[in-house]
């Protein structure tokens, strides 16, 4: 059993794919709080359907970044988390709540890093014009999109997709990856070494997922 945390700012779909894999019972994950940065992120709704306790918190009514991370953090330590999830957080992460979870904060991110990172990493794949993108999960460290990678799943670009198209596609596996990331930390499964994730008795299939499988001649 993990304590969650998580954070995030508006539609909170991943948020969903997480409370899903608990209600289900393929996670054994307790989520204890939601913050948002945003009053009216729609991800609140789902805090409220599931019974999450949930917490708005305004980064203007702090007098720099520190501060607001540094209540972000009060709030988590106080509700006993132990791994901060990132759903969609828009933001990025300051000191204060690095510090204070070491290798203990996950994010989503809409590309395979280290390509496309930052914001649009869906529309940069296009216009780029790569023929495969997808999803990471990563631990986060002071970079933007840099920390260790923990699982990634990929998906084929067609020419006539448009960056609406291929969110769409993307999302559908950041739905699988981002539970299937947090039930490896839950079991006591992954460790760091310089900055590579070793994720013990892995499965082939835990470390990356292609969708459709492709088919090796
Ligand atoms: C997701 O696609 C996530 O990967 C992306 O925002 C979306 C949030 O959707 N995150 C980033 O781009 C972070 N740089 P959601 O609110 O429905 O989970």
């Amino acid at each position: 059993m993990v304590n969650l945390g998580v954070l995030a700012s508006g539609r909170g779909s991943n948020f969903q794919s997480i409370i899903d894999a608990i209600e289900e019972g393929s996670l054994r994950a307790d989520i204890k709080v939601l913050i948002t940065d945003k009053p009216d992120a729609l991800a609140i709704d789902r805090a409220k359907r599931h019974g999450i306790k949930h917490i708005y918190l305004n980064p203007k009514e702090y007098d720099s970044k520190d501060a607001f991370f540094e209540a972000i953090t009060e709030v988590l330590l106080n509700m006993q988390v132990e791994l901060v999830i990132l759903a969609g957080f828009m933001r990025i992460v300051g000191k204060p709540l690095i510090d204070a979870f070491p290798y203990k904060i996950m994010n989503i991110h809409p590309a395979l890093l280290p390509s496309f990172p930052g914001l649009h990493g869906q529309k940069k794949a296009v216009q780029y014009g790569v023929k495969i993108s997808g999803c990471t999960v990563h631990f986060v460290d002071e970079g933007i999109d840099t920390g260790p990678v923990i699982i990634q799943a990929a998906v084929p670009v067609s020419d006539d997709d448009t960056e609406e198209s291929l969110s769409e596609r993307i999302l559908r596996l950041e739905h699988k990856i981002y539970p299937e990331a947090i039930r490896l930390f839950e079991q006591g499964r992954l460790s760091i070494q310089g900055r590579t994730v070793k994720i013990k008795s892995q499965r082939a299939q835990e470390a990356f997922l292609i969708n459709p499988p492709i088919e090796l001649h």
